[in-house]
């Protein structure tokens, strides 16, 4: 049996998102906050004669939207691995997937995390720390925190990432939708409305205070995300699901990412299990629990 290893990488939400006018890239200059929450998707990786990949579903994700050709991003990771090495190997990437798909939580962004931390490993290429997070800056915004985890500060497009001190043990109600969202549809939208809605360095800090005091109120109150005024103008089924996790009794809510799911901060995990149920008997499908901050992309078994 040829070797293979595992590597777990988490789900990501947004504490705070403030988004900047367009730059010249067509990319948005980012002020965000973010943070690991325990949702996973699994990558196992085998030598091979030639890229592949396969998904399966963990609990309800639904799976069927994800591409199983070159441009799935934990293909694209690969190969921009082995390129940097000058190495001509390939391998059989199987993603076991907890993480909704095209839910505003970074699952592409932590397969292809995942994907480089597994080869860097299964064929000792020793990457250094720096070139890992250059090659995942260059696969998408969020990557380079899908390796580094915790909570940490994002800027530059949100590829530019530091760690934060973050004291707090933080429960979350984790409500995807059926229908996913497409990241550049919100930007776009949100172009169109201006970036009026721009929250600037205060609040930023506002959130780092509460991480560091670990004050759950405090948090409450200074979690915002720019995108959500232009996601709830795209998807108005949301602004349903953000009442419902209200009327059940969340802190607060949140647009994760750019959406479709919502968060509800709660006070423990008992809190946090009993709105789930109240949200599944009203009909809510695939609700999950989770909790942040927790580790970054890591390696859990090899054969
Ligand atoms: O970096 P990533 O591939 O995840 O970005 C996906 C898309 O999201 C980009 O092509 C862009 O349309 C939008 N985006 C943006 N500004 C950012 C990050 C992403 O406009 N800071």
């Amino acid at each position: 049996m040829s070797r293979s290893i595992t590597v777990r990488a988490p789900a990501k939400i947004n504490l705070l998102l403030g988004v900047g006018p367009v730059r010249d890239d067509g990319f948005h200059p980012l002020d965000t906050v973010y943070q690991a929450i325990s949702l996973y998707d699994d990558v196992t990786v085998a030598e091979s004669a030639a890229w592949s990949v396969d998904v399966e579903p963990i609990g309800d994700v639904d799976v069927s939207e994800v591409p199983l050709d070159d441009s799935n991003i934990a293909i694209r990771a690969g190969k921009l691995l082995t390129a940097h090495h000058g190495i001509g190997r390939h391998a059989a990437i199987g993603i076991s997937k907890g993480i909704p798909v095209a839910g505003g939580m970074a699952g592409g962004s932590a397969d292809a995390a995942a994907t480089l931390v597994a080869l860097d490993r299964l064929w000792d290429l020793q990457t250094t720390d720096d070139d890992l997070l250059a090659i995942a800056a260059e696969l998408g915004s969020d990557v380079p925190f899908a390796l580094i985890g915790g909570t940490a500060h994002g800027t530059g497009r949100g590829e530019l990432v530091e760690p934060v001190a973050d004291h707090g043990t933080w429960w979350w109600v984790v409500v995807p939708n059926v229908e996913g969202m497409s990241t550049p549809a919100v930007y776009r939208a949100f172009d169109e409305v201006g970036s009026d809605e721009h929250s600037g360095g205060s609040d930023t800090l506002a959130v780092r205070t509460a991480l560091e005091s670990g004050d759950l109120d405090d948090l409450a109150a200074a979690l915002h995300n720019d995108l959500q005024g232009a996601a709830l103008g795209l998807r108005r089924d949301l602004v349903v699901t953000e009442n419902a996790l209200r009327q059940a009794g969340v802190l607060a809510t949140l647009l994760s990412g750019s959406g479709p799911t919502f968060l509800g901060l709660v006070a423990d995990q008992d809190r946090a299990h009993q709105i789930r149920e109240a949200l599944v008997e009203a009909g809510h499908d695939g609700v999950l629990v989770a909790t942040g901050p927790v580790a970054g992309t890591h390696l859990v078994d090899y054969v």
